[in-house]
């Protein structure tokens, strides 16, 4: 079955995005909401997702729709190709040295909990240290607190300064006893790109594995887990343009042969008998019962459509457009609006941030913003953004959040800011 993406020749033109080309690819992206074009700014929270992968994925269902590993039969072994193709793609596209080091799980969330319950109840004992950031999600911080309320093993933080930036300062020091570090690469609510690089070599200089959670990172920048020297990464399909109830864990090959399944059933295992069973290798190992297969079809999908665009254009372009919202938002609201994380440099460029923009509007709060926002049809995201613990730092219970990506060009910029100053307006400020 074929997956190719149907990427307009347009939409790419010497390495620059064609946006207007783009947008036209994505059915939700053409629609109204209150009388107004949709101007969508969330895609940290979810992608949206092109004509292509919304056809892979009708295709599967009315061509080879039959369960994958188990028959013989024409559609069955198409099925089972597809899905494989699905893992090779996504392998190669996170630089991954062996598609059989490709995990497929429910999400990012789920990801975690494989290495927390697998590789962290079978390495982890009372007194041994995981390392944390202060920028994580919940997701990576709850399942290492459920392991540290289990099992007796500390959770310790690199903190951030009041603006967000990681301080690595006393890095050393807290490096002390560690034997996990589990880092975002980006995070959802600054923007900020900690150096997972030098953050793994120091972690494998006192001999901790390293977990990235890189949800946010593998839709918007070159993904390379060699590069990085992680042991694990956690991806997930949905903020790729992918949809949602796909996720994959990629893990070295010998970390992940030497741990145990997470979970039990169908597809897992060698064997069976009365007495017990033996789990199959990795990585059906780790995929228990009847997989997403749309979702897998869906998403290799995805993975092409990104692939025929470029993701080194796709970088670009965020950088670019962050640029613009950053200029444009500060011209237009100076002191009025504050963005936390990483701000422009002294030259008017971009540091190193992704396009996430979490803004406080004077004393508006963010959920009465959202709502005025999309009375404009401008969809941002309000709220903790399941991190609450950064939010704590930055002295806010919840942001108002706008994350661009490759659909996204000057004019939603435009939009989110003549939203914001009639929000002024409504607001009488
Ligand atoms: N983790 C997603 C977000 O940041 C849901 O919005």
């Amino acid at each position: 079955m074929s997956t190719a993406a149907t990427v307009t020749s347009e939409a790419t033109t010497s390495g620059t995005l064609d946006v207007a080309a783009i947008k036209a690819e994505f059915p939700l992206l053409q629609r109204e909401v209150h009388g107004r074009p949709i101007v969508y700014l969330d895609s940290g929270a979810t992608s949206q997702k092109p004509q292509s992968v919304l056809d892979a994925m009708d295709r599967y269902y009315a061509e080879i729709n039959a369960n994958v590993h188990r028959g013989a039969y024409h559609i069955a072994e198409r099925a089972t190709t597809a899905v494989e193709s699905a893992r090779a793609a996504l392998g190669r596209f996170l630089g991954a040295p062996s598609a059989e080091e490709v995990v497929f799980t429910k999400n990012a969330t789920e990801s975690i909990n494989l290495v927390a319950h697998s590789w962290g109840r079978t390495n982890l004992t009372e007194g041994d240290v995981v390392l944390l950031t202060m920028l994580e999600h919940h997701a990576n911080i709850v399942p290492w607190q459920q392991l540290a309320a289990e099992r007796g093993v500390e959770v310790r933080w690199i903190p951030v300064d009041a603006n967000g930036r990681l301080d690595l300062s006393d890095l050393d020091a807290l490096l002390d006893g560690v034997r996990l570090l589990a880092v975002t690469a980006a995070s959802n609510v600054t923007g900020d790109l900690p150096p997972v690089r030098r953050l793994a070599d120091a972690a494998h200089a006192v001999g901790a594995t390293v977990l990235v959670d890189a949800s946010q990172w593998v839709p918007h920048q070159p993904t390379d887990v060699t590069a990085w020297d992680a042991d694990f990464v956690a991806v997930t399909g949905h903020k790729m343009l992918g949809p949602t109830g796909i996720g994959a864990l990629w893990g070295r090959r010998e970390l992940l042969d030497a741990m145990p399944p997470f979970l039990g059933g169908g597809s897992m295992i060698q064997n069976v008998t009365v007495d017990g069973f033996t789990p199959a290798d990795v990585p059906t190992r780790f995929e228990a019962g009847t997989q997403p297969i749309a979702e897998i079809v869906g998403w290799h999908a995805a993975i092409d459509y990104l692939s025929a665009l470029g993701i080194d254009a796709i970088a670009a372009h965020e950088r670019d457009l962050t640029g613009y919202a950053l200029r444009t938002l500060a011209d237009r609201f100076g002191d009025d609006l504050a963005i936390h994380g990483p701000a422009l440099a002294a030259d008017g460029t971009v540091e190193d941030r992704g396009g996430t923009l979490s803004l406080a509007y004077r004393d508006v709060h963010p959920h009465d913003l959202s709502q005025v926002l999309d009375q404009h049809g401008v969809c941002v995201r309000a709220g903790h953004h399941c991190a609450k613990p950064l939010m704590k730092v930055l002295g806010v219970n919840a942001t108002a959040r706008a994350s661009l990506y490759l659909y996204n060009d000057e004019s939603d910029v435009d939009a989110l800011a003549d939203a914001l100053a009639d929000a002024g307006d409504f607001f009488a400020f």
